[in-house]
């Protein structure tokens, strides 16, 4: 009988695309999922494209594998993924693996992993950015869970991952959640990036008075410089787009209220509890949930607004090009800090210069800028944040007049710009001499006795607020 080298469950499109990319490199796939209908219409529309071997049953997928077993899960995260996991694992063998290549809680990816390593069954936690297309034509792939499963699952995973310079967009992240904890920041920085963007064309509509199909322009020359990026080059497409039926502008007959499925809400959640700052990433998941509040937005609708509403300044746009590019950089710095907490953290060890490197293609965030990010961890692995590297130093400095006044006229003007603010006031944070975080403590002390350190000695020490104001030690 003939067997597969890999196998791949749950052919919704991801699914589906990522077997056909297998079979295209080669690789004979068992494809199998829960309504054979699916796995008919894969073989049949697709079937010349490589050795497919489909199953009806999950008995007969795993059977059809070669050992050790790989089998690919492709289903919606949270208790779909469950399901399958029990449906498969009971009929695995020690030293088989499960690759769950869905957006996965890197929390349960944990949780799987260390249930399914006490049966010897590698569980192999698998971030894969890049959407369909990505998945067909080469995403960008993330895997966690042992060395070991990465040896016997890197060469077919970098076989069907996007290539830049020749490299695979595919490394090993590190133990166990670690693949799902980077894609899951990889989403985050997206959602960053993509607010930031939204803002760009927000304030060069209302600010600078330019139309969608001229902003898309402006994208478009965007894309030939620092900033091209697949983000940049998609936003000019969605921009130049006519709605047929209205003949108007398609970005204006969209509801503007922006969804969201979660991952960018867990890059905030977890940077809360590991206390890293990532303000960037937390209001662009503020932005999509302020849209979607409608009624909220209805009642305010007559709140008064500033009387001045346009700029009449010929060089704005490349100021906004500028704040851009600025507020950019700190949203990647603030996502591979967390990167970096998360992996120290759970003992991870992950090589950010590495997440920069295959996430230079394939993925939704893939841009030029990845390199700049790869040559900062390159001259200081240990850095503690982007921003100090010389290349970003530099650009922040000559950006940040223009910075500054794209955020003061997106305030004067009443146009909402919280990424850019936020971004800004995070690098007037970083570079402060003193913050008022003093103050606060005074504050906590004065309330709660909850003590203060002192710059000039050892310990911590309270304040008598409520006698004579004598200082004690704690
Ligand atoms: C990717 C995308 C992908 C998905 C997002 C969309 O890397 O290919 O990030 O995973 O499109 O999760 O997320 P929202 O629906 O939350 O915008």
């Amino acid at each position: 009988m003939e067997t597969a080298r890999i196998g791949v469950t749950g052919l919704a499109v991801m699914g589906r695309n990522l077997a056909r990319n297998l079979a295209r490199h080669g690789h004979p796939v068992a494809v199998h999922n829960r309504t054979a209908a699916r796995t008919k219409a894969l073989v049949e529309e697709f079937g010349d494209e490589g050795t497919f071997l489909p199953a009806d049953t999950p008995e007969r997928f795993v059977a059809s594998l070669e050992r050790p077993r790989r089998l690919v899960i492709m289903v919606k995260a949270g208790a779909p993924t469950d399901a399958v996991i029990d449906e498969f694992a009971p009929l695995l063998e020690p030293g088989d693996m499960i690759v769950d290549g869905g957006n996965a809680h890197f929390a349960d990816t944990r949780r799987r992993e260390a249930a399914l390593r006490e049966r010897g069954i590698h569980f192999v936690g698998t971030g894969i950015s890049g959407g369909e297309e990505g998945a067909l034509h080469g995403p960008s792939i993330m895997p966690g869970g042992s060395a070991e499963s990465y040896e016997a699952l890197g060469p077919l995973l970098e076989d069907i991952a996007a290539k830049v310079d020749g490299t695979p967009c595919c490394t090993h992240v590190g133990p166990d959640g670690a693949g799902h904890f980077v894609k899951m920041v990889h989403n985050g920085i997206e959602y960053s990036d993509m607010q930031l963007i939204a803002e760009s064309y927000d304030l060069l509509r209302h600010a600078a008075g330019l139309a969608p199909a001229e902003i898309a322009e402006v994208f478009r020359t965007w894309n030939t410089g620092r900033l091209e990026s697949y983000l940049i080059e998609i936003t000019a497409e969605v921009l130049a787009h006519t709605d047929a039926a209205t003949g108007k502008p398609f970005v204006d007959v969209v509801l503007d209220q922006a969804e969201q499925k979660g991952t960018g809400r867990w890059t905030v959640q977890t940077a809360l509890d590991l206390g890293v700052p990532v303000g960037g990433i937390a209001e662009a998941v503020f932005a999509r949930s302020v849209s979607g509040h409608a009624d909220l937005r209805e009642a305010s609708r007559n709140l008064p607004g500033p009387s001045r509403t346009a700029v009449a300044d010929s060089g704005f746009a490349d100021k906004v090009e500028k704040a851009l590019y600025a507020s950019k950089i700190v949203a990647y710095a603030q996502g591979f800090h967390e990167i970096q907490a998360g992996s120290a953290e759970y003992g991870w060890d992950i090589d950010a210069g590495a997440m920069a490197t295959i996430w230079r293609g394939g993925c939704i965030i893939r841009a030029r800028f990845l390199d700049r990010i790869r040559a900062a961890y390159d001259a200081d692995p240990s850095t503690p944040t982007l921003l100090t590297d010389d290349h970003f130093a530099e650009a922040l400095g000559d950006a940040q007049d223009a910075w500054r006044d794209v955020v003061a006229t997106a305030a004067r003007i009443g146009v909402p710009a919280p990424g850019f603010s936020t971004a800004l006031a995070y690098y007037d944070s970083l570079r402060a001499d003193r913050l008022p975080a003093a103050l606060t403590q005074g504050q906590r002390d004065f309330f709660g006795a909850h003590t203060y350190r002192r710059v000039d000695r050892d310990g911590s020490f309270h304040t008598l607020w409520g006698g004579d104001r004598t200082e004690v030690q704690a």
